[in-house]
């Protein structure tokens, strides 16, 4: 760890030296993880020199000073967004990471009160995810929302509300609202999302995020509102801070109000009684850590009564009436022996980190990726090295840093070898690639077997039975070569392979077929075009139709899907030009994959609505909003989620929310459900 020199001056007694050396050094860390959004060390680590802190100024209260980290929280508001001044202060969380600690803290709890002269009987909690993002103060005023506002350094935060109009699912207009309300929650990155995301970044030369909490905060502090509407934010949102014209009783009640009024609320926030209970629901959350599609690192423990918040306060910045339950950490110290190359399915060669295994976030860790060359090279991480190795629920162990300032001479920068590791095809650098690549793309069996590998894993055609072990096994034998050969392969054959058998083989098969049956974004996806992941699939699916269209368009045209930019382009592109890979993509519609839309997925061409933008809204009369879709689809228009300026008409049945407003704010035309039939009719100026 980059430990600080000491800032203190010689006369000084030691433990001031050491005092301001440890705010001199996690001021530096603060200022890395909130305004960088780029960490050095791991929580574990900060928490130590924290906790060390608050350890000798409180044995020495009269070196306390404002400018301690111990005294606020967060950073201050960073130049390029408006400073906005909170209400109410936006806390922090005591954290417990034991049982015992839990129950201390309601012993605290009981202790406080009775020094009060309050008995509050039996104590309910409620319990709720703690999701890692970036906080976030949404204030409504008449139920509209005028302002969100980042925790900053708790008192003042950013004003970044032109960013969080982009995320979806976030109502920007709430019906029966107070004058006054504010909302807080957490922004977030789901995980599939930041997979995208930094599978996108590394694909157009830029910097992969850390982890999705980075992502997140990194997007949400994007000066452009443009950028951050691109990433696919979400918000939970788990409190009120200031009101006027609304009060409530208890926290449950609280969280109900927010749920009835259409804010995102997690669903499994629960209400569970006592200490006791709420631990075994800490644990149950511990157990799902690993299912969810987003990151959290703990469990938010609350007292439900808000009489007893009143009664219990704060200590400092953090309020007695909550603790933060925190799970093993996802970041952990070890050492880095080696890094070791591996070829990826499109031949890009990718740096591994094998590491002296390590427990992170529960589970031991011996390797971890190390993204891409150029990510290498920024992290200038070495073989010898003590690194912080991260894990991120489902998503790939990765090295964040290392320790660079005990690093003796000699360690040398790891290069990308000369010859494939895979196939010893002699490695070239293309100059606009972030990677070294094996240039023998269809000879390669390391890229043969990655590339099957994504080809049939869960998000992809989802063949249950063809794991890593068999499809490596299937190579091998000479069974397969390529994804196509997979629909070639045939019940007895299989069988004869030791440890597969009848059944197994009669079951694998019908898996095989069952794939067939996998909608055309998907095995679009499956084939994993360089930088296609499961989302630009999605949208190049829906842009073109079918994998003719996309072959046939040029980069240009292929840029304007969303999500694309003209590296990926040119690359997806190329690789539909290429030879080989049309011949597989053709053999693979020969036996029946689905290669374009089906009708009714598929937007029209030459329909009556082509370039036509319609979002809906509502419920109709005598059309799901599914059906709906379909018919605009199918006449050729776009269908969309959230209304912007491009929005051409919304359509609106009946208990329809904040896109209404939303829409009428931005004068886009609002059709009923006659206006929607007339459209479909080829009339496109169908308001009356
Ligand atoms: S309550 C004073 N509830 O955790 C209470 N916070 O240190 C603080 N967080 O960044 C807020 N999930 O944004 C609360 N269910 C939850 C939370 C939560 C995540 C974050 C919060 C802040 C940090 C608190």
């Amino acid at each position: 760890m980059a430990r600080g020199e000491g800032a203190g001056t010689d006369g000084d007694e030691p433990v001031e030296r050491r005092i301001a050396a440890l705010r001199e050094e996690l001021n530096h860390h603060i200022y890395l993880y909130y305004t960088k959004d780029s960490p050095e060390i791991s929580d574990e680590e900060y928490d130590e020199l924290y906790v060390e802190l608050v350890g000798l100024e409180g044995e020495n209260p009269e070196l306390i000073s404002g400018d301690s980290p111990t005294q606020r929280v967060g950073a201050p508001p960073s130049e390029g967004f408006e400073p906005v001044e909170h209400a109410l202060p936006m806390l922090s969380l005591a954290n417990a990471r034991t049982a015992e600690e839990m129950l201390a803290w309601e012993k605290r709890i009981r202790t406080h009160l009775e020094r009060e002269g309050v008995d509050p009987g039996p104590i309910s909690y409620v319990t709720e995810p703690k999701i890692d993002g970036l906080a976030i103060s949404l204030t409504y005023e008449d139920g509209r929302l005028v302002r969100a506002a980042t925790r900053g350094d708790g008192r003042v935060g950013e004003d970044v509300t032109r960013n969080i109009e982009t995320i979806a699912g976030l109502p920007k207009e709430i019906a029966d609202a107070p004058p006054l309300l504010e909302v807080r929650g957490e922004v977030y990155l789901p995980l599939e999302a930041f997979a995208e995301l930094n599978e996108r970044r590394v694909t157009e030369g830029e910097a992969a995020f850390a982890n999705p909490r980075n992502a997140a905060a990194g997007s949400i502090r994007q000066l452009d509102p443009k950028i951050a509407a691109e990433r696919p934010l979400a918000v939970w949102a788990y409190g009120i801070g200031a009101t006027d014209g609304i009060s409530f009783d208890s926290h449950s009640d609280e969280i109900e109000w927010l749920r009835a009024a259409g804010f995102p609320v997690n669903p499994d926030i629960a209400g569970n009684g006592t200490i006791e209970e709420v631990l075994e629901r800490c644990e149950w959350w511990r157990d799902r850590r690993d299912d969810l599609d987003f990151e959290i690192d703990g469990v938010v423990v609350k007292v439900d009564s808000l009489a007893l918040w009143e009664a219990l306060g704060a200590a400092g910045w953090e309020p007695r009436w909550a603790i933060a339950w925190k799970f093993p950490p996802s970041t952990a110290t070890t050492l880095l022996r080696e890094v070791d190359w591996n070829v990826g399915r499109t031949g890009h060669l990718v740096p591994w980190a094998l590491l002296e295994p390590v427990r992170v976030g529960g589970v031991t860790v011996s390797t971890a990726t190390l993204h891409n060359e150029e990510d290498l090279a920024r992290k200038d991480v070495r073989a010898g090295d003590e690194v912080i190795v991260l894990r991120a629920g489902d998503v790939i162990p990765q090295v964040v840093s290392a320790v660079t300032s005990d690093r003796p001479k000699g360690r040398r920068r790891p290069k990308p070898p000369a010859n494939c590791p895979a196939c010893g095809t002699e490695t070239v650098k293309p100059e606009d690639s972030v990677f070294t690549i094996c240039p023998n793309h269809r000879g390669c069996p390391g890229q043969a077997f990655q590339h099957l590998k994504h080809f049939v894993h869960r998000g992809a055609m989802d063949i249950e039975g063809l794991g890593e072990k068999q499809v490596k096994r299937l190579l091998d034998e000479g069974m397969i070569a390529d994804v196509a050969d997979i629909y070639t392969l045939e019940k007895d054959r299989l069988a004869e392979l030791s440890g597969m058998g009848e059944l197994s083989a009669s079951n694998l098969v019908a898996e095989i077929e069952r794939s067939k049956e996998v909608p055309f974004p998907r095995v679009l996806f499956a084939l994993g075009l360089p930088g296609v992941g499961a989302v630009t699939a999605e949208a190049l699916a829906e842009e073109f139709g079918d994998i003719d269209a996309i072959r046939e368009a040029d980069p240009e045209e292929v840029e304007r899907t969303e999500g694309v930019g003209p590296v990926m382009a040119q690359q997806i592109n190329e690789s539909l030009a290429d030879g080989k890979t049309w011949e597989i993509i053709e053999r693979l519609k020969g036996y029946g994959l689905k290669l374009r839309l089906e009708e009714g997925e598929r937007r029209a061409e030459g329909g009556p609505l082509e370039g036509v933008t319609v979002v809906l809204t509502g419920t109709l009369p005598d059309l799901s909003r599914d059906e709906a879709a379909a018919l605009v689809k199918a006449a050729g228009g776009k269908v969309t989620g959230s209304v912007s300026k491009k929005t051409d008409f919304l359509v609106a049945g009946d208990n329809t929310g904040s896109k209404l407003s939303k829409a009428e704010s931005l004068g886009v035309p609002v059709l009923d459900r006659e206006g929607l039939d007339r459209l479909l009719a080829g009339d496109r100026a169908p308001g009356d």
